[in-house]
């Protein structure tokens, strides 16, 4: 009997992960698993376990780069409705936001700035589910989402639910203590906000990624962290990457800390490109940039540390 017996509901086999990465690249996923509750992911995840099958979970697929071979295991995904409840709660001494962890990160920006709802209008344009940013500590300049969560609610690996407040959940410069357990929901206390100032904060924000970001290119955002208190994009720029190309993956002109994917683009492209930029950069600086991106491997055995290898 297949592991996956029992899930046949929720279970697709070889979906491209091409369909599910805003790089739109890469090769199937063995098994795309969408749970539609609690009870349902912690039986995938001990399922998963019991029968050695490597899993991930796939948010918006907006910071991945998936192998062009695939990944040899179960994706998941939070996309039933169950996971993408988005709740105002109105109480005389607090308002607070509940989104679950599949809830569409812009959807949970917009419905708070409707609501009149203060401190998370800085996250617009972000492509993300709430997990995903919640995972990542997404942001930019104008925010990051580790500021303005009250507490998360996380499923551990043996299937236990429990509360995070903001501080057991580690938010640093773009990750998490989250990476071990799956977001199943995020709390934000707000401060109430006339909506037209809101609207027009969420308003500046677009503009601003409009006119310094490729936002209509298929990419994944910034490829590279910031190093400490220097900016990745700048130091590409100034290390002559922009236009930089390998195959269908060309530095973007427009933000040198974004690879945009042309036609007929691979993974395989984009992670030579992500090495030879690093290369450079470490040339000119003498400092190694570390991805932002998520490299997915096929295989969790065959994973290479790519920072390792570029900067040597
Ligand atoms: N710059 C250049 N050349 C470039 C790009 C930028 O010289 O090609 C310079 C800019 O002029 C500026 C500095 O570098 O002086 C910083 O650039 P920017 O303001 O665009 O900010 P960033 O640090 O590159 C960060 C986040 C973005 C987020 C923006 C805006 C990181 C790695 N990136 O970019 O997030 O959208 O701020 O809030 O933290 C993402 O995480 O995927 C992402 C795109």
């Amino acid at each position: 009997m297949p592991w996956y017996n029992d899930f046949e509901a929720i279970c697709r086999l070889d979906v491209p992960l091409a369909q599910l990465t805003s790089f739109r690249l890469g090769g199937p996923a063995r098994f795309l698993m969408s749970p539609r509750s609690h009870a349902e992911l912690a039986d995938v995840l001990r399922r998963c376990q019991e029968n050695n099958v490597d899993w991930r979970i796939l948010g918006r697929g907006a910071n991945i780069l998936a192998d062009d071979a695939g990944f040899d295991g179960a994706v998941i995904r939070l996309t039933d409705p169950f996971f993408s409840n988005i709740e105002i709660r109105r109480s005389a001494d607090l308002t607070c936001l509940l989104a679950g962890g599949g809830a569409d990160l812009g959807a949970t920006v917009r419905a708070a700035v409707r609501s009149g709802l203060e401190g998370l209008e800085g996250l617009a344009g972000i492509p993300a589910t709430i997990g995903g940013a919640l995972r990542m500590n997404a942001g930019g300049q104008f925010g990051q989402i580790g500021s303005v969560v009250s507490r998360v609610l996380v499923m551990h690996m043996d299937g236990r639910i429990q509360w995070m407040d903001k501080i057991r959940a580690g938010f640093r410069y773009r990750s998490s203590s989250l990476a071990d357990c799956i977001v199943l929901a995020g709390e934000f206390a707000l401060a109430e906000e006339d909506p037209k100032v809101l609207l027009d904060r969420y308003r500046q924000v677009w503009i601003y990624k409009r006119q310094h970001q490729p936002v209509a290119a298929r990419s994944a955002g910034c490829v590279f962290k910031n190093p400490e208190g220097r900016s990745a994009g700048q130091m590409v720029d100034q290390a002559d990457c922009k236009g930089l190309k390998v195959g269908g993956a060309v530095v973007s002109t427009v933000h040198a800390n974004f690879i945009v994917a042309e036609p007929g683009c691979t993974a395989a492209d984009v992670r030579q490109l992500i090495g030879n930029v690093t290369r450079r950069v470490f040339e000119r600086f003498g400092i190694c940039l570390e991805t932002e991106v998520e490299i997915w491997r096929y295989q969790r055995a065959s994973q290479v540390d790519l920072q390792r290898c570029s900067c040597a």
